[in-house]
């Protein structure tokens, strides 16, 4: 009866493994830290629901198909429609919500600095474009401050889970333009939204991913 019982649990936890091949990551701050600029509310929303969910849509779409042992990346790079979808919007979200911080550097250091004013004239500028690309997005989507292969710094704006790297480009930052990341606290006022974010956009992650790159 014991071994029986074993076997059971045994089995159990293998299929539950199987079936959270990912798990969501928790925020790397509490949720009422970014309040007022992003409420406890839409963050609990943002992450738990919205985010949460994209990652267990993922791991019910891959189950049994060859993406159930491949790395995130290695998905987002080769998958398409629903699979795409979400496993883009989970890598999407967990860039997102690592570069918020209740204590954010709010300029970029040193050579990011040096490039961004060399091409876009200012950190303000480059901010501003941002939020216009923002916008004038129809639709769900991402505005992202990127940079290619050879240091060249962009503005790229991708509609519902489209990311960079499918472009050949490495993300710096990025602004999320679905509703459900201020609809709670802006409503319709988007503008509001993208512009207020940047009080809680920590350009010392910006800084990592460029020096990384
Ligand atoms: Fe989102």
């Amino acid at each position: 009866m014991f071994f029986r019982l074993l076997f059971i649990s045994l089995v159990m936890s293998m299929n539950l493994q199987a079936a959270v091949r990912f798990e969501p990551k928790p925020l790397p701050y509490a949720y009422d830290a970014l309040s007022p600029v992003i409420s406890e509310e839409t963050l609990r929303y943002h992450h738990d629901k919205h985010y949460a969910g994209y990652v267990n849509k993922l791991n019910e779409l891959i189950a049994g198909t060859p993406f159930e042992g491949e790395s995130l990346e290695d998905i987002i790079m080769t998958s398409d429609r629903a699979i795409f979808n979400n496993a883009a919007q989970v890598w999407n979200h967990e860039f997102y919500f690592e570069q918020l911080s209740p204590e954010p550097a709010l300029r970029p250091s040193e050579s990011l600095l040096e490039a961004i004013n060399r091409q876009f004239g200012s950190v303000e500028a480059v901010r501003e474009a941002m939020n216009q690309a923002a916008v004038n997005l129809f639709g769900s989507g991402w505005v992202w401050l990127v940079v290619d292969d050879e240091g060249e710094l962009s503005i790229l704006s991708t509609r519902n889970a489209g990311l960079p790297m499918r472009h050949g480009l490495t993300p710096l930052l990025a602004l999320d333009v679905w509703e459900h990341a201020y609809y709670i606290d802006y409503r319709n006022r988007r503008g509001d939204a993208m512009h207020e974010t940047w009080r809680v956009i920590d350009w010392r992650k910006a800084d990592e991913r460029y020096e990384n790159r």
